[in-house]
């Protein structure tokens, strides 16, 4: 079953908090991200960038970090939020970090100031992928 409208907007709440943290200096580009796992509970982070620049971590990172380190491991609804016109859909790394903890069903959305802009799922976004089952047993 997918998130409420209230998880939703709980979710949007936290990401948007954790947006106005995040340390982007280089980019000036802030993005803030919220898990809500499976237990009910809500996990944010924000992208923390680097002098030296390819050591910068993105927002969902940092969220999966905060998710695993509360004692949750599955991601029920995952939300990103960032500035500007476009959608700001995640790399394709953090595509791949989310999919360890998620199903290829679960939701990912992408939000603006304005509010959820866009709904996928996780196998839209990462089709055919790579994961957990995958490997041998
Ligand atoms: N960024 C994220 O944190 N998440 C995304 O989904 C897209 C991009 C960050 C990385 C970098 O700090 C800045 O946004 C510009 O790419």
């Amino acid at each position: 079953m997918g998130p409420a409208t209230t998880e939703i907007d709980a979710l949007f709440t936290a990401a948007q908090a954790a947006q106005a943290r995040a340390y982007a200096p280089y980019s000036r580009f802030p993005v803030g991200a919220a898990i809500l796992a499976a237990d009910g509970s809500v996990h944010a982070g924000c992208n923390v960038e680097n002098a030296a620049y390819p050591v910068g971590a993105c927002a969902e990172a940092g969220a999966i970090s905060a998710m695993v380190a509360g004692g949750a491991r599955a991601i029920r609804a995952i939300l990103v939020i960032g500035p500007g016109e476009e959608l700001v859909t995640p790399c394709g790394a953090c595509r791949q970090r989310i999919r360890e903890f998620a199903a290829p069903e679960t939701p990912v959305l992408i939000a603006g100031p304005d509010g959820v802009r866009a709904r996928f799922s996780l196998a839209e976004l990462l089709p055919a992928s790579f994961g957990p089952a995958n490997l041998p047993k």
